[in-house]
């Protein structure tokens, strides 16, 4: 079921437990994604990066696909449709294209600016019944190609961002896109406590959960953490099944190339992927 991400939150706030993020690469990852959370009876977030969804041909064509799949496997839990890190463009197009939720991120924009655009996009948004996150901070790492280095969010600038109305905000907390360093420090809790104190109830979103111990996405959950973004892990959950998958020489095998038996391995390991998060974020059996 179609939803925007304002209750799912809301629940998820109150309850003390995260709703998974999960972007998506194309139709694979969609129906993996969306056959666990309703096999967990989860609510559940689909990214979609302004690359993603070029790639997949178009916002339009993101968003038919998942209506019709939704429609198709007779999906009853929450499921929405989520830009990931917005340019200010991007997320008129989503708009548009009839997303259920954007991410404007506006974090490398002057203050001042990150204010005004994510007021207007927060307007638009909401005038459609979309929710929107905003983002205060640089995540670091690169996704998508977009390299930032990770900064501690100002706890005052998260409390002007929150006051605009967004439904959801990503801080960075030195949280990282991609694969952890070894030398990384670790979440800053004491950055990500001060920026709750300062935004009362807003939910607030952790980027770059692939990799990070369960211990710290568990206590960042306890400090108001809800909504938990995961994809390098998927992806490389995808790619080590399918290299076993060619290096065992499957896909010489009768008709092991068939791409419905090629990308299945990889298939069934984001499944499993998405499931041990949905477990450790607690949105099992919440929808
Ligand atoms: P990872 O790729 O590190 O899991 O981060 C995902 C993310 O934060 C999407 O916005």
């Amino acid at each position: 079921m179609l939803a925007n991400g304002i209750e799912m939150l809301k629940a998820a706030k109150a309850g003390h437990y995260a709703v998974g993020q999960f972007n998506i690469n194309n139709l694979e990852w969609t129906k993996a994604v969306l056959q666990v959370a309703e096999e967990l009876k989860a609510p559940v977030i689909l990214g979609v990066s302004e690359g993603a969804g070029k790639y997949m041909g178009g916002f339009a064509t993101v968003q038919a696909m998942v209506a019709a799949m939704d429609k198709e496997f007779g999906i009853t839990v929450p499921v929405c449709t989520h830009l990931d890190h917005g340019t200010y463009e991007g997320a008129y197009k989503c708009i548009k294209a009839g997303f259920t939720s954007i991410m404007f991120d506006g974090s490398h924009y002057p203050i001042a600016e990150n204010i005004e655009k994510t007021r207007e996009l927060t307007n638009a948004a909401h005038h459609l019944g979309m929710s929107i996150e905003a983002e205060v901070g640089g995540i670091g790492g690169t996704e998508d190609g977009v390299t930032s280095n990770g900064e501690l969010a100002d706890p005052e600038e998260c409390a002007k961002i929150a006051s605009l109305g967004v439904d959801m905000l990503a801080a960075g907390i030195g949280n990282i896109h991609g694969k952890y360093p070894a030398d990384w420090k670790g979440l800053s809790f004491e950055t990500l406590a001060a920026v709750q104190a300062k935004t009362g109830e807003m939910p607030l979103v952790l980027h770059g959960g692939s990799g990070i111990p369960a211990e710290m996405i568990r206590k960042a959950i306890t400090l108001g953490v809800c909504k938990i973004n995961v994809n390098t892990e998927c992806q490389l959950s995808f790619a080590d099944a399918t290299r076993k998958y060619i290096e065992a020489g499957k896909d010489l095998q009768g008709k092991g190339f068939d791409p419905r038996k090629l990308l299945a391995p990889g298939f069934e390991a984001i499944k499993e992927t998405v499931c041990e998060k949905i477990k450790l974020f607690g949105s099992d059996g919440k929808a």
